[in-house]
């Protein structure tokens, strides 16, 4: 029996590069026209690095803050650095696109009648802007943030979190993501874990692997 389907936010629900990308795209800053890829690669790698580091060293800060920093880190690695350019970044960041086959995912799960969340590293307040930004509020049962236990996935405590709030044995909780060294950590916490491998990318060398990998969001209803 599956009690709920919880999803990774970014990079499974919402576009990371799509700040970069837009801004780019937008003419106003010409030196990012060739370099954005880049620039929105960096800033996710060291934003990843840094919820991990931070988890290992016991310094948690809330993700927000470490997604300036890496931001930051990037931008500055990139000769990029410029205050405008840094708060056009951030501001586009905090209102991220959806996938397009985010809806279709979210919309699958209320056709079976299962609540659908959010467990991400995102805490409370940038999570409920950029869904609330995205249209998808009314879609979604609840917003778990790793703020309520301080610390970044793939600490096990974050996946207790989906438990706690259904009240759910771990077999019971579908989780989906495009991340899939956080499809492997939940798959080894019990969840049945589902990879949107969207970039293709090779399974990831961790102690588990995923139950099931499907291109996107889209093929999502056929494991419900
Ligand atoms: C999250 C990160 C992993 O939303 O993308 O939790």
């Amino acid at each position: 029996m599956i009690k709920a389907v919880l999803f990774d936010a970014y990079g499974t629900l919402l576009d990371v590069d799509a700040a970069a990308a837009q801004l780019a795209g937008s003419g106003r800053f010409p030196k990012l026209q060739s370099c954005w890829p880049e620039l929105a690669s960096i800033w996710r790698t060291r934003q990843l690095n840094y919820t991990w580091l931070r988890s290992l060293s016991g310094s948690y800060k809330p993700f927000w803050e470490i997604t300036s920093d890496a931001l930051d880190y990037a931008m500055e690695a990139l000769c990029l650095s410029d205050p405008e350019m840094r708060d056009a970044l951030l501001k586009l960041y905090r209102e991220l696109a959806a996938y397009e086959d985010a809806v279709i995912a979210l919309d699958a799960v209320a056709a079976k009648g299962l609540p659908a969340a959010v467990l991400s590293n995102g805490n409370h307040d940038m999570l409920k802007k950029a869904f609330s930004a995205a249209g998808l509020m009314g879609k979604l049962d609840a917003l778990l943030s790793v703020e309520d236990v301080g610390i970044f996935k793939p600490a096990p405590e974050v996946y207790q979190l989906g438990l706690d709030r259904y009240d759910a044995k771990p077999a019971e909780i579908v989780f989906v993501s495009s991340n899939g060294w956080d499809a492997c950590a939940a798959g080894q916490f019990g969840f049945q874990a589902i990879w949107a491998n969207r970039a293709q990318m090779p399974v990831e060398r961790l102690p588990d692997a995923p139950n099931h990998i499907i291109p996107d969001l889209r093929a999502l209803a056929q494991y419900l």
